[in-house]
Formats: C-alpha cells, sequence, structure tokens
C-alpha cells in the first residue's frame, strides 16, 4: 500500500425533506452570507417544484439569492465567464449549486474564478493549482457525477472544445451536500443508467490499479460494485422506490469521493478517453463510459489481464476454467450485458457516433492529458488508438 493523505470535508445531509435544512447549511457552512448565487440548469428544479423549496429556505435564513440558468450538460466556459462577472459585480460571496455535475461544475469553476485576477482557464490548463475559491454547498438532484463530494470540476473550453478535469485537494470540496433521493425519482430512464455507469467508472478507475496489497480499498470498491449492480434494477423498473434510490445515490458519492482511491495509483484512461467523445460529439458522460470502460478492459483482457480476471472473480460472479485472460474477457462480456440490461449502449454506433473520426480523438486525447496515460498500464497513442477501434463492436 501506498502512503497517502485522506480529508473528505463535506457534510452529506441525507434523507427525505432535507432540502428544507438549505437555509441554515448556508447559513453554517458558507460564511453566513446575505445573498448567494444559486446555479441551476435547463429547468427540471423548476418544473419538480425544488428550486421554490429551496428559495422558501433560504428566504427563511434571511438570506436572498440571484440565479444563473441554463447550464448544459458537458458545461462550457462561457457560463463560467459569466458566472464570475456577475458575482463580481454584485458582491456574491458564496455559490449554491442546485442540480447535477454540470452544476455543480459550473459553479466550482465560478467560485474559483471570482477571487483570481486572471483567467479562470489558468487553473484548467495547470499553471496554477486551485488553492483558494469561496465556498460552494450543493442540492444534488442525479447521482452520477459524484461532484457533491470531490474536489473536481470537468469544463469544456469552447475554443478547441478542450473537456479537461480539474482536481483539487480541498478547495473545490463542497462544503456541504443535501442528497434526497426522493429529488431523483423524475430521472429519465437514460439519466439514471448513466449515472450508474459513471459511478461504476469512478469505482474501476481506482480499482485498476498496479499497486499490490490493497485489500481494504479493494474491499470497498467490490462491495460498491457490486450493491450498485444489485440496487441498479430496481430503480430502473421502478423510479420511486425509495430504498434502492438512496442506495444508489449514497453509492454515487462513495464512488467519487476518494475512499476507493486510498493507498494506490489509479488509472483513469477511461474518463480521458470518455471526455474526448463527449467534448467532441457531446454524448452523455455516463452513456460514453459505458461503452469506453469495456473497451479498455477488453484491452486489458490481452495485455495485463491480472486485476481484470480478480474483478471478473469478485465482482462479476465468474468462475469459469481458464487462464486470467480468459476470466477477465468472460468479465467483460458481463459487464457489457449489464449495461445493455439497463438500456445503455456498448458500440459507437449505439451512442451515436456513425462515422468516428479516430486520428482526432487521439490526438486530441494526447494533446490534453500527456503523451503517455494511465496509471494501470501505460499507454501511448497506438495503445489508445486501438481500444477507441474496439469501440465499434
Ligand atoms: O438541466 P436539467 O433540466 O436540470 O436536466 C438535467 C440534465 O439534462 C437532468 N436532471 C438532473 N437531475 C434531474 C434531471 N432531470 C429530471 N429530474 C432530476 N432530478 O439530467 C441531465 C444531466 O445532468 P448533468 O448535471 O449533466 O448530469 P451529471 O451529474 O451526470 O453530470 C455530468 C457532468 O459531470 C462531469 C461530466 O463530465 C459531465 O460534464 N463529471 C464531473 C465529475 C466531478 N466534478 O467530479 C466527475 C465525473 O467523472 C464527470 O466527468
Ligand atoms: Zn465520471
Amino acid at each position: 500500500m501506498n502512503n497517502f493523505t485522506y480529508c473528505t470535508p463535506t457534510r452529506y445531509v441525507f434523507g427525505r425533506d432535507t432540502e428544507s435544512q438549505t437555509g441554515q447549511l448556508v447559513r453554517q457552512y458558507l460564511g453566513a452570507p446575505s445573498r448567494v448565487m444559486i446555479v441551476i440548469g435547463g429547468g427540471s428544479v423548476r418544473r419538480s417544484g425544488l428550486l421554490d423549496r429551496v428559495i422558501a429556505s433560504l428566504e427563511a435564513s434571511g438570506i436572498s439569492h440571484i440565479i444563473l440558468e441554463g447550464i448544459n450538460p458537458n458545461p462550457t466556459d462561457d457560463r463560467v465567464y459569466e458566472g464570475i462577472d456577475i458575482c463580481r459585480r454584485e458582491g456574491i460571496t458564496a455559490i449554491l449549486a442546485v442540480g447535477g455535475g454540470s452544476v455543480i461544475d459550473t459553479a466550482k469553476a465560478i467560485a474559483l474564478g471570482v477571487p483570481y485576477d486572471g483567467d479562470f482557464w489558468d487553473f484548467y490548463a495547470g499553471k496554477l493549482p486551485a488553492e483558494v475559491a469561496l465556498p460552494v454547498g450543493v442540492v444534488l438532484t442525479i447521482p452520477a457525477a459524484g461532484s457533491e463530494g470531490s474536489g473536481n470540476s470537468v469544463i469544456t473550453r469552447l475554443d478547441g472544445l478542450h473537456k479537461i478535469s480539474l482536481r483539487s485537494d480541498f478547495a473545490l470540496r463542497p462544503k456541504f451536500a443535501v442528497m434526497n433521493p426522493v429529488l431523483t425519482f423524475t430521472l429519465p430512464p437514460f439519466q439514471t443508467a448513466s449515472g450508474i455507469a459513471d459511478m461504476m467508472a469512478h469505482i474501476m478507475e481506482r480499482y485498476f490499479s498496479p499497486t499490490p496489497s490493497v485489500e481494504v480499498t479493494d474491499r470497498l470498491a467490490e462491495g460498491l460494485l457490486k450493491a450498485i449492480m444489485n440496487e441498479a434494477p430496481k430503480v430502473m423498473a421502478r423510479p420511486d422506490d425509495y430504498e434502492a434510490r438512496a442506495n444508489i445515490m449514497w453509492a454515487g458519492t462513495m464512488a467519487h469521493n476518494g475512499i476507493c482511491g486510498c493507498g494506490r495509483v489509479e488509472d483513469w484512461v477511461s474518463h480521458f478517453m470518455e471526455h474526448e467523445l463527449s467534448a467532441v460529439y457531446g454524448v452523455t458522460h455516463g452513456a460514453g463510459l459505458a461503452v469506453v470502460f469495456p473497451a479498455y478492459l477488453r484491452f486489458m483482457a490481452d495485455e495485463l489481464p491480472w486485476k481484470v480476471a480478480q474483478w471478473s472473480r469478485r465482482v462479476m460472479g465468474v468462475d469459469v476454467a481458464g487462464d486470467d485472460s480468459a476470466v477477465a474477457h468472460e468479465g467483460v462480456r458481463r459487464l457489457r450485458a449489464f449495461f445493455t440490461s439497463i438500456g445503455l449502449p456498448v458500440t459507437l454506433g449505439e451512442l451515436g457516433i456513425s462515422d468516428p473520426d479516430f486520428p482526432l480523438l487521439v490526438r486530441k486525447l494526447h494533446e490534453d492529458k500527456g503523451e503517455i496515460i494511465g496509471g494501470y498500464r501505460r499507454l501511448n497513442a497506438a495503445d489508445t488508438d486501438r481500444i477507441y477501434r474496439l469501440m465499434l463492436s
């Protein structure tokens, strides 16, 4: 096991009706502001009545608000610049994200940009570390990206379509996250399923690691993956199954708040490859991962199968005779069948990309993420080109 530090300072407030505590939480954890910026997406929180309830809770605590509205999935830098300008003009010192990963990541980027004199993109471009930001609180509406508990923010720069994940240890972790599973009942099935693929990917990016002797972290990851695959058919069959929704929601946070990475090198190749797909083709992140991750694992089943075989046996229940490679391939076949069973694509064609530009994807991938990428096995452009092409079938 490697040395590590682990700090996850977000206060999670989980359960039915918890959004009614938002005002108090803003007072307590976001520096008692008299006014906040609320960031929302394309309208689901208005339609469900959630926004009204959140505003009522803020007003009951004496907090007024302005709203930045219409943040799209795969959020872009233009809305961040707009949010920074508004916050500066209005003297806003705290931000409340009401929505999913796209809304939360935009709120985090604005929070980082307001106190910084230069261009906020400097942080995403790796020119300096993200250390100072306005405090951000979250009311979560979709278990998927895990941004409610992560120190990450993923923004696409429109100039060149560069989708970059910024990682901070501390500054970008939300101060609190309200998590009411009832809020997820209204999710369209495709978004529910995409969220499930995303959280599984967050666990597996950490699981496929060269670091030996991480038995506790491995077993945590395996248990979470099994629980997610157990609850997934229930939420797909009955969107208002509170207990199943609650389990999936908490799993989404545990998947990405760092606990599954303690003590080991992480991988992240599948996310890097998916971010190019969603930047160039605008696909839903989790659905993209349902295509990318199995292709990555098929490649590894041939090239470096030991950990894929361990996952196949312990998580996917593979009990067939054969070497590690055969066991690994059977695990991947079962993962694809699972994704298909919850309505997700497993090929680029099913994802809606009929004529993929592989040279463009590979060039952008290595421009954005480096010449050699990956923690489990180091990969060059020839390797990633092979993995992209495995996504054809
Ligand atoms: O925009 P609205 O109208 O709110 O609709 C949203 C959106 O269309 C809808 N939705 C959310 N909650 C709903 C709902 N519809 C009905 N009922 C509800 N309760 O769902 C759609 C997707 O929302 P989005 O916020 O895009 O989803 P998600 O949480 O999957 O976030 C995806 C983004 O997060 C990034 C992804 O790359 C992508 O840009 N990621 C962020 C990470 C992080 N910050 O740690 C890590 C991830 O790996 C990921 O890369
Ligand atoms: Zn993800």
